[in-house]
């Protein structure tokens, strides 16, 4: 694990609740696999202390390499975020994590996201595509249309793009989750057909696809969320119960640190709601 000191490169508004940032200063070996993070410390002093959890994407630039960062303004560390200017100096401590375990290729991968959790799985669908996956489907949940981050970019040839807002401004009008239930009806998995599952969104929004995935019997993978305070497993605030399945009864479960044994999961490791 180690700091890298970090430059603020660009800080854009690309969507009414979000916005890219790009950092330059890493190394050419930095990279971050799909679904580790990184813990940015968004002030150059002591407020705020603690560094903030994000996905983080490894970009190229005129500049060379750099990270790319996209971040909901939801409090007091991504407020002072989204007023930083180039030049802004910040640190990097990462990546950090477990990341997203990829199977062989030719799987059917069904990719769903709530709201902010398309961030890490759009790393994910890249990484898929560049291992020469063909069979993707993204099922991607927000409020409205102009909440949906990166349609554009995810509708190529390699992937099936399922929208679904709360409002019905673009694609399913409903919930995310309800429009992966009709697909599975519609297409159901066949034993063995190799149907595999990433999720990454609210907790309640993880908790419905980890059913449906049980229903199908599809091995599903989920990406926690959590708040963090040191990122690195010492402060035990992001723990969450696990079931041990090698233990039968009702004394198998036991704690697990989302920030070092996660932040991937095996949804039928996790004792469900969160
Ligand atoms: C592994 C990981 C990856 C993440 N990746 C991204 C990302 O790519 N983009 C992004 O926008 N966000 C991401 N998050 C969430 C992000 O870390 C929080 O939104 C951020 O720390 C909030 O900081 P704040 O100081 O603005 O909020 P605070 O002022 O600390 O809190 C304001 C509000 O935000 C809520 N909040 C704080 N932290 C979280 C959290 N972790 N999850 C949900 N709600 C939270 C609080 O409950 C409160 O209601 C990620 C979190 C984790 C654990
Ligand atoms: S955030 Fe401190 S142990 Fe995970």
């Amino acid at each position: 694990m180690k700091s890298t000191p970090v430059t603020v490169l660009s800080n854009k508004r690309i969507a009414p609740h979000c916005f890219r940032m790009v950092l330059s200063g890493i190394s050419e070996e930095f990279d971050v696999e799909p679904g580790r993070f990184i813990m940015l410390r968004v002030g150059d002093r002591y407020d705020p202390l603690l560094r903030r959890p994000f996905a983080a994407y490894v970009t190229e630039t005129v500049r060379g390499k750099a990270l790319e960062i996209f971040y909901a303004v939801v409090g007091y560390g991504t407020g002072i975020m989204s007023g930083m200017t180039p030049d802004t100096r910040l640190e990097v401590l990462g990546p950090l994590g477990n990341g997203f375990t990829i199977p062989d290729p030719s799987r059917r991968f069904l990719i769903v996201a709530g709201g902010m959790g398309i961030v890490p799985l759009r790393g994910l669908t890249h990484r898929l595509i560049d291992t020469n996956c063909h069979n993707i489907h993204v099922f991607a949940g927000a409020k409205t249309k102009s909440h949906l981050l990166f349609e554009e970019e995810l509708k190529t040839r390699e992937i099936s793009f399922h929208p679904a807002t709360d409002d019905g401004s673009t694609g399913y009008h409903g919930f995310v989750t309800d429009r992966l239930d009709r697909f599975l009806a519609k297409d159901l998995p066949k034993k063995g057909n190799g149907t595999v599952c990433f999720a990454c969104g609210p907790s309640a929004m993880l908790e419905a696809v980890a059913g449906i995935a049980d229903r199908y019997g599809i091995p599903c993978q989920v990406s926690l969320e959590s708040r963090m305070a040191c990122g690195i497993g010492v402060c035990l605030g992001c723990a969450v119960k696990l079931r041990n399945h090698r233990t039968p009864g009702p004394d198998n479960e036991y704690y697990g640190r989302v920030c070092v044994e996660g932040p991937v999961f095996e949804s039928k490791d996790l004792v469900w709601p969160i």
